[in-house]
């Protein structure tokens, strides 16, 4: 939805009241899997708030992106118990495989990998979720059949 709509709609539904503005901000991660400038200056607006307030509130939330991300967005935790479960050589091979750092992006847009904190998996990690896919006990050869599978498009997770 282009120019002010999304907003003016979202609005409309969550209200214009300060508490307003994280139900706002998910709608506008689901529609748009980000939040923009632009966005966070239309929300202001609207709620009669300072941009910076929106984006203060919507950057300290890790759930919240204010940056583009690919189509299939890795979170692969990165708290103690996981971390000696072998999640590095997990890690290793993600990053091996779509040949991205940790905050990067594939150039075709496709995948992001991030860090996260625990995902309450810890008894099966290490643990990452793919969207909103969680995927435990990850090897780096179970990370490459995962991946294959999200590279061919053959996973119903999109
Ligand atoms: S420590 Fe990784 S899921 Fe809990």
């Amino acid at each position: 939805m282009t120019n002010n709509l999304l907003i003016t709609e979202l609005v409309n539904k969550h209200g214009r009241e300060r508490s307003s503005l994280i139900p706002i901000l998910q709608s506008v991660v689901e529609n748009e899997s980000f939040i923009s400038k632009d966005r966070m200056r239309q929300i202001a607006k609207e709620l009669d708030i300072s941009a910076a307030d929106v984006y203060g509130t919507a950057s300290f939330y890790s759930f919240l992106d204010v940056e583009e991300r690919g189509k299939y967005v890795i979170r692969i935790c990165k708290t103690v118990i996981c971390d000696m479960q072998n999640r590095n050589e997990v890690l290793k091979a993600i990053k091996g495989m779509l040949k991205i750092s940790v905050g990067e992006t594939t150039p075709d847009k496709k995948f992001t990998l991030l860090e996260t904190n625990c995902l309450g998996w810890c008894a099966e990690g290490p643990a990452m979720l793919i969207n909103d896919k969680v995927h435990t006990q990850l090897s780096p050869e179970k990370i490459r059949l995962i991946l294959h599978d999200y590279i061919q498009e053959k996973t119903k997770q999109v």
